[in-house]
């Protein structure tokens, strides 16, 4: 199916009208019948069917109710950390950045509703059940919790664009989707186990650590007083949840036929897991902040390579199931999968959802210390962007056109959804580690994949893949028309929610995005990823 930019038209709220009474009237049309009735014993009694409910309630007027009370009663916290001002102190960039956080994680937590549900139908024994049910139960849970951050930072916090309206406009954000493949494709579908790999073994066990612990830390650092509250009571949880991976394992690893799979799903899972995850993480905490931490690439190794893939694979090798063999390509892959993110993130900010600002002299001295050569491949480019005057939507520039200058074009892996560009060449051993951009052809169509990984994945299922990813869909689109179908405007339906500064002033509109001229092309179709007219 080809979408062109006129079959979308989104109706704003005040288009939608329903009366109450129109809804009673729906509800009377909305009855069914089940034979014998459903209830678990049947009834002597007999029920007239034109009954009312006294209370008239229905669920839209339910929900406001409920939310009033718990208004009440959340409101003593959220009411000192008003008086305190607590939402003005935490710095811009970093609110900005937990837009695109809050959201991802909010998907994560309920696809993992699902996918522990999965495994508690899937398992025979009455007692691993049961621990699985408990996740049910903290899923749900987290996922409130995730809704309650993203309430308070669009109460709280100067500028709630990006925190409302999120769950329609990150559709429309590439980056999203990689996130969205990562950590809500693969909890809810595909064998039960390799759920469990995903969700439990990898996800939980392994990046929930420096994601979660070490981002408290982050967010203190930048004036955030909620964030870490909220993730502590969530990664209080979370041993359970490692602690029920380690049962899926256990439970399976005795019996000789398991094992003839049990190693490759183990590395795709953890492939699948260390694409979203990495370069998210990474790009959030280090171009999120104003006050640094430790950097990612050294907290990636504490946590992924010495504490997950040492201690904890360490202890499943008397049963034969080594560490993933991609550890060491993921570990290359870490260094500077954050910083081509960000630039990606830069590159297509009308799309991401948040506002994002360039690095400044601070800034590219902190990277510089740490990772040695990030200014001659990576940080000239953030200057060049500067320097065209991409900030400015009186300059009717996109960064895109600089890409389009240097001939660069951006592929979007089949398998991970991960978009894949090399704003700069880092010097890199690419080729031999196996990550590097290859398009193969398969059934008349072309794929892009960003490593052997993901083709090896690619070649055991190529049905999972079958669906169409963000360039093709939008191939021949101009940005500005992408904004509007996917509801990217604020209130007024013409300022974008993202912006590629943070200034209260000079906020880009449709028509400034739709000045600059770009149209986004199928690169399996076209040879390049964006052209200029
Ligand atoms: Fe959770
Ligand atoms: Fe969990
Ligand atoms: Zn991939």
């Amino acid at each position: 199916m080809t979408l062109t930019p006129d079959d979308i038209r989104v109706p704003t709220r005040r288009e939608i009208k329903v009366g109450a009474q129109d809804v009673h009237r729906w509800i009377q049309d909305m009855g069914w019948e089940v034979p014998g009735g459903r209830s678990k014993y049947p009834t002597k009694y007999r029920f007239d069917g034109g009954t009312r409910e006294q209370f008239k309630l229905i669920v839209g007027e339910y929900c406001r109710m409920e939310t009033e009370k718990d208004d009440r009663q959340y409101g003593s916290l959220l009411d000192g950390l008003a008086r305190l001002q607590a939402g003005g102190r935490i710095e811009p960039r970093w609110a900005e950045s937990m837009k695109f956080v809050s959201s991802f994680l909010e998907l994560g937590e309920y696809a993992s509703i699902g996918g522990s549900a999965m495994l508690l139908d899937a398992v025979v024994s009455p007692e691993q059940r049961n621990g699985y049910l408990a996740q049910v139960e903290d899923e749900v849970r987290h996922t409130t919790q995730l809704g309650y951050l993203k309430k308070y930072f669009a109460s709280q916090y100067y500028d709630p664009a990006g925190f409302t309206g999120a769950r329609g406009h990150r559709h429309g954000n590439p980056l999203f989707w990689s996130n969205r493949q990562q950590a809500c494709e693969t909890f809810v579908s595909g064998d039960p186990v390799l759920i469990s790999l995903n969700l439990q073994l990898v996800a939980e066990a392994c990046f929930t650590n420096p994601l979660v612990v070490a981002m408290t830390e982050w967010a203190a650092a930048n004036g955030d007083e909620v964030t870490p509250t909220v993730f502590l009571s969530i990664q209080s949880d979370e041993l359970r949840h490692m602690a029920n991976g380690y049962q899926t394992i256990v439970s399976v690893i005795e019996n000789d036929h398991n094992m003839q799979y049990l190693q490759t799903d183990l590395e795709n899972a953890f492939w699948i897991q260390h694409r979203g995850f990495t370069s998210m993480v990474g790009r959030a905490f280090e171009y999120g902040a104003v006050n640094r931490a430790e950097p990612w690439a050294q907290t990636w190794n504490d946590w992924v390579i010495e504490d997950w893939g040492g201690i904890w694979m360490g202890r499943f090798s008397r049963f034969g199931l080594e560490a993933p063999r991609n550890l060491a390509d993921a570990s290359r892959d870490a260094y500077w999968a954050h910083h081509d993110s960000f630039a990606i993130a830069y590159a297509l900010w009308p799309f991401i959802g948040y506002r994002i600002e360039l690095p400044n002299d601070t800034d590219k001295e902190w990277f510089e210390r740490h990772y040695p050569g990030w200014y001659s491949s990576i940080g000239r480019v953030f200057d060049r962007w500067k320097e065209i005057g991409v900030e400015d939507p009186a300059n009717r520039t996109s960064p895109i056109e600089h890409l389009i200058e240097l001939g660069k074009v951006l592929h979007i892996c089949r398998v991970c959804q991960s978009p894949l560009l090399e704003v700069a060449s880092h010097g890199s051993t690419a080729q031999t580690s196996g990550v590097y951009t290859r398009v193969i052809e398969y059934r008349g169509r072309k794929h892009a994949l960003c490593s052997d990984w993901c083709e090896r994945m690619y070649l055991q299922e190529p049905e999972r893949y079958t669906g169409e990813n963000f360039l093709e869909i939008f191939d021949g689109w101009e940005l500005s028309e992408i904004v509007r179908a996917t509801g990217g405007m604020r209130s007024d339906g013409r300022t974008l929610v993202s912006q590629p500064h943070l200034n209260s002033e000079r906020l880009w509109t449709l028509d400034d995005l739709a000045a600059c001229g770009v149209v986004v092309r199928d690169p399996h179709v076209a040879g390049v990823s964006f052209e200029k007219f």
